[in-house]
């Protein structure tokens, strides 16, 4: 039997493969689950079938978790950029190259925690945190921290074109990722349904961009197709590898808050990957010993765009009830999310919750995330909406402390900030669902740009006019 560092093993029925031997769709052969990578010291690989795999794993012992602390701390000194990367810096807890020293990396990762001290108080909260996934990555979102791990096993594996269907940020992240590396990539994206700025990245990275008359469902669709037909790496996020980043941000957090835990960690809910990809990150350090217990992970999904939540209300979340999804919050516009079960799974496992969040308290969060001086994308908003409605019916408690996920980039979608400024963005039918609080609060945050002569006389009329109105608290 060959010996790998890691096997990928079936989500839904446990059936384990080597890593070479997964199909081009990265679905089990047995039950069409999903996969995820595994270790020889993760808990699940005693459950896993080596026969079925027809690989056997080292018996890898890890430093210790104080070692490792240590480990992880010095490596921020160091001038390497495997060591400077926010991913591979961690990479003791994801061997799945057979060179770790030189990963494909655009420093990634080293994203910010910021307070959010008025958000905090409005819900009578003690401690409020945003991750901001948008800030420090490469391309502007949290994409990347799973980009530089995919992309770096494709390369590996001796793939020449990668591939992805994509509400614009997995776009981003993987035609930079794939440059960087050499490689040739196909992007699939909903035409007219992605924001400007991630349409330019694609180009910018030198994609094949493939703008399709359907949405991200249908994007999906033709590229499994195009999978089956081609020699093409599939870099969507069922690639289990794509994961394996996208939980490093878990080990980052935890380093941040001197590994101090919080009680709940909010996400906002697309294709579904984030949340299960946090919820490996944060049980593998307590298998190892790193941390006592696992945070409560919570999404939350666009009303226009809720596949996870309708499903959870219809049959308790066992079998997916794909919606037509339409949400301005482009990112999670999505009908029929591939990691559904994954997602469950992780809710269940951590005791989190679902929330689904409307048009206008999804621009309204957005905007007061934006007047605490930070800004990002619509989607990314939903955590903050998605809190609000935790905290209302009782299920998050003020001495909780939480950590919001920021997805992306405010200037992902300058559009949809200045339409809302503007007063462009929300109908009238939605407005008029906003209390009659949130109403004072959209009128406080909206800041329109007003266009003047060049008259001094003027703009100082104007400023003294804004001096009149009262600023939020
Ligand atoms: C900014 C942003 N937030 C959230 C999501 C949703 O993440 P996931 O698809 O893993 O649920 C996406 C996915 O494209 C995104 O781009
Ligand atoms: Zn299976």
């Amino acid at each position: 039997m060959k010996v790998a560092s890691h096997q990928l093993r079936c989500t839904e029925c446990s059936a384990g493969i080597a890593p070479e031997a997964a199909a081009a769709d990265f679905r089990c052969p047995l039950c069409g689950g999903l996969y995820e990578v595994i270790y020889p010291w993760s808990s699940t690989a005693d459950q896993t079938s080596t026969r079925t795999s027809g690989t056997v794993m080292p018996d890898v012992r890890l430093p210790n978790p104080s070692a490792l602390r240590w480990l992880w701390q010095e490596r921020r000194t160091s001038t390497m950029a495997v060591d400077q990367s926010g991913v591979w810096r961690f990479r003791d807890l994801l061997p799945i190259l057979s060179n770790p020293e030189s990963p494909i990396t655009l420093r990634e990762g080293n994203t910010p925690l910021y307070d959010l001290p008025r958000s905090a108080k409005a819900l009578g909260l003690d401690f409020l945190l945003a991750k901001h996934q948008g800030i420090g990555n490469p391309t502007g979102s949290f994409k990347d921290t799973g980009m530089t791990a995919a992309l770096s096993v494709a390369l590996e594996r001796g793939f020449e074109w990668v591939a992805c269907a994509s509400t614009g940020n997995t776009s981003a992240a993987m035609a930079a990722y794939a440059a960087r590396a050499g490689l040739r990539s196909i992007v699939l994206i909903p035409e007219g349904k992605i924001a400007w700025g991630k349409l330019s990245q694609s180009m910018d990275y030198g994609a094949i961009t493939l703008q399709l008359r359907t949405d991200f469902d249908g994007c999906v669709r033709i590229l499994n197709e195009l999978i089956r037909r081609l020699p093409i790496f599939l870099l969507n996020s069922v690639n289990p590898y794509r994961a394996e980043g996208q939980k490093t941000p878990t080990f980052e957090l935890v380093e941040q808050l001197e590994w101090q835990l919080p009680e709940h960690v909010i996400v906002p809910g697309g294709n579904l990957a984030n949340g299960a990809a946090l919820g490996k990150g944060f049980r593998e350090m307590r298998e190892l010993g790193l941390i006592p217990r696992v945070p409560k992970i919570s999404v939350i999904q666009a009303e226009g765009a809720n596949p996870l939540i309708r499903s959870m209300i219809e049959n308790g979340g066992e079998t997916l009830i794909p919606v037509v999804a339409d949400t301005r919050a482009s990112a999670i516009r999505i009908g029929s999310p591939a990691s559904f079960r994954k997602a469950v799974q992780t809710i269940r496992s951590t005791g989190g919750w679902m929330a689904q969040v409307s048009e206008q308290e999804i621009a309204l969060a957005k905007a007061e995330i934006g007047a605490e001086g930070i800004g990002c994308e619509p989607a990314s908003a939903a955590t903050l909406a998605g809190l609000k409605k935790l905290v209302a019916s009782g299920r998050v408690t003020p001495e909780e402390r939480v950590v919001l996920i920021l997805t992306g980039h405010t200037l992902k979608d300058p559009e949809y900030t200045i339409d809302y400024h503007r007063g462009t963005l929300l109908r009238d039918d939605e407005l008029a669902t906003a209390t009659p609080a949130d109403l004072n609060l959209h009128t406080a945050l909206r800041k329109p740009p007003t266009v003047l002569d060049a008259d001094t006389d003027a703009v100082l009329r104007t400023v003294e006019s804004v001096l009149q109105t009262p600023v939020p608290a």
